[in-house]
């Protein structure tokens, strides 16, 4: 059952479990591979799905389940033992994440805290999505239905994704839409999704605005020498927040 073929490739994909903890997590920098494996709860439930996995492959009853309870209550997070699941898999955090049942996970893909591979209702058959390799989901995404999602594509923190995502593409939002393409934003008259009009924005803009020009007028006509006594701040962020990390 457990041949000498077998024996290596679990180590292979040890290392390359761990090396995946080294690479992409910043914390990781300095620890070993002895404490990655003793404390990462992230690299100890693909460890123990990686059993599980096996073990429910060879049609062996009850026990993967078991296994992949017991790694849920020990790490947080909980991987069906049929789920499919690549090379260099990392899991940042943990805590909070489900991977169902067919969700199909390519090499590389790296998973925050709190993200879901799940169903969208009580259909049976292929229903959890399919990540293909080096794809990056934020903490907190929700990617719901059979849905690929293309290699090289990022999902933002605390999205939900119903649709499938193209190759080398950003999504953010709820629904989740495309802001990136090939790292560059995305183009056609109804693509923006994250600069939308802000009627309330606009108002109390303006508002200020003629506050500001009152302001000025009484400062003249009191014999003031100032001219702009109010100060009119942008309202909106002009820059997004930086992919985080660690
Ligand atoms: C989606 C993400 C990968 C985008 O990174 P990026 O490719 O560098 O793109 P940008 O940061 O330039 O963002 C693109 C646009 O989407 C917006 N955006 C980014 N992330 C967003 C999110 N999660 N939700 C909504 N909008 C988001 C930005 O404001 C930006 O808008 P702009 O065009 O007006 O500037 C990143 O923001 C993200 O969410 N990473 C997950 C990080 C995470 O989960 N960390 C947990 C660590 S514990």
């Amino acid at each position: 059952m457990f041949g000498l073929g077998t024996l290596s490739r679990v180590v292979g994909e040890v290392r390359r479990d761990v090396a995946a903890a080294h690479a992409r997590d910043p914390a990781a920098r300095g620890a070993g591979s002895g404490e990655i494996l003793t404390s990462w709860p992230g690299v100890q439930a693909v460890l123990a799905h990686r059993v599980a996995h096996g073990l429910h492959a060879m049609g062996v009853p009850l026990l993967p389940r078991t296994l992949s309870m017991v790694s849920r209550t020990w790490t947080g997070i909980e991987i069906h033992p049929a789920a499919t699941i690549g090379q260099g898999f990392f899991i940042d955090h943990g805590a909070g994440v489900v991977i169902g049942e067919t969700a199909e996970i390519g090499n590389d893909v790296t998973l925050y805290q709190g993200v879901t591979l799940g169903g969208t209702g009580f259909q049976t058959g292929k229903r959890h999505p399919t990540l293909e390799d080096n794809v990056t989901v934020g903490a907190g995404a929700k990617l719901l239905g059979a849905i690929t999602v293309g290699h090289g594509a990022k999902v933002g923190a605390n999205s939900v994704v119903i649709n499938d995502v193209p190759p080398n593409t950003t999504v953010v939002g709820n629904p989740g839409h495309p802001v990136r393409v090939e790292g560059k934003p995305v183009e056609g008259p109804d693509t923006d999704w994250i600069h939308l009009p802000d009627p309330i924005a606009d108002a109390i803009t303006r508002l200020s605005a003629r506050i500001a020009e009152l302001e000025g007028e009484v400062s003249r006509l009191a014999g003031s020498e100032r001219e702009h006594v109010a100060e009119v701040r942008p309202l909106r962020p002009a820059q997004g927040p930086s992919p985080a990390g660690g």
